[in-house]
C-alpha cells in the first residue's frame, strides 16, 4: 500500500486501459473511498453509479455528448475504452453538490492509483447530462430523485502511463 503522497505524486490521468474487468474488491474499495470522503456538514449527500464499460448506456451517452458537441468522428469515447465508469451525483439543491462530488472523485482517483490501476476524471459529458435527454440519462443511470451528474471517474488497468503533470508553484501559490 502506497502512503496518501505517494498515491498523490505517483496518479496522472490513464487514457489507455486494458480489456481486463476489475475484481469486485478492486471495485467495492474505490467506491468506499469515494463514501469515506467528507461532505460539507457531512451530508453525505453524494451518489455513486458504477457501470461496466460494455453498458450500452455508455455508448448513448457518448453520442449525444458528440451531437451536441459537433464531433463526427471521435477517435476514442469519452471513457477511453475503460471497464469501468463510476458516475457521482449529487442534490441539486446542495449548494456544495459539486464540491464534496470533486472531493470524492479524487479520494476514488487515488484508492485506483494505491491498487495500481489508472484512472481518468471526466467532465466531458457534463453537457449531455444538461441538455434535452437530461430526465432520462438522470432516470436511466438510477441518480436519486432531484440530484445531477457532477463528475465521472474511468477506472481499469493501465495499457500505456502518462508521467504526471508539472506545475509552476512560483505562479500558483504565496506565502504571507
Ligand atoms: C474536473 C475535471 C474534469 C476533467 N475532464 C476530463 C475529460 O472530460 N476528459 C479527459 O480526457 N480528461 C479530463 N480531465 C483530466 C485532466 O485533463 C487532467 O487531470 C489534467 O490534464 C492533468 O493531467 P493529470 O491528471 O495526468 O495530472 C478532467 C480533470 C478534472 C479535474
Amino acid at each position: 500500500m502506497a502512503t496518501a503522497l505517494e498515491a498523490i505524486a505517483k496518479r496522472s490521468s490513464t487514457r489507455s486501459y486494458t480489456d481486463e474487468a476489475l475484481t469486485e474488491t478492486e471495485v467495492k474499495t474505490i467506491v468506499t473511498a469515494g463514501l469515506m470522503a467528507p461532505t460539507a456538514a457531512n451530508r453525505q449527500e453524494v451518489h455513486f453509479t458504477v457501470v461496466k464499460g460494455d453498458n450500452p448506456l455508455l455508448t448513448e451517452l457518448e453520442n449525444e455528448k458528440n451531437v451536441l458537441r459537433g464531433i463526427t468522428a471521435p477517435a476514442h469515447n469519452f471513457y477511453y475504452e475503460a471497464p469501468l465508469v463510476i458516475m457521482l451525483s449529487a442534490d441539486k439543491a446542495n449548494h456544495w453538490g459539486s464540491l464534496d462530488a470533486g472531493i470524492a472523485v479524487e479520494n476514488m482517483s487515488l484508492a485506483a492509483e494505491d491498487l495500481g490501476l489508472g484512472s481518468l476524471i471526466i467532465g466531458c459529458i457534463y453537457d449531455a447530462f444538461r441538455g434535452d435527454k437530461r430526465e432520462y440519462f438522470e432516470k436511466a443511470f438510477g441518480f436519486p430523485e432531484g440530484w445531477q451528474y457532477e463528475i465521472a471517474l474511468a477506472v481499469g488497468r493501465k495499457a500505456a502511463g502518462k508521467v504526471p503533470h508539472t506545475y509552476d508553484a512560483e505562479k500558483l501559490v504565496n506565502y504571507l
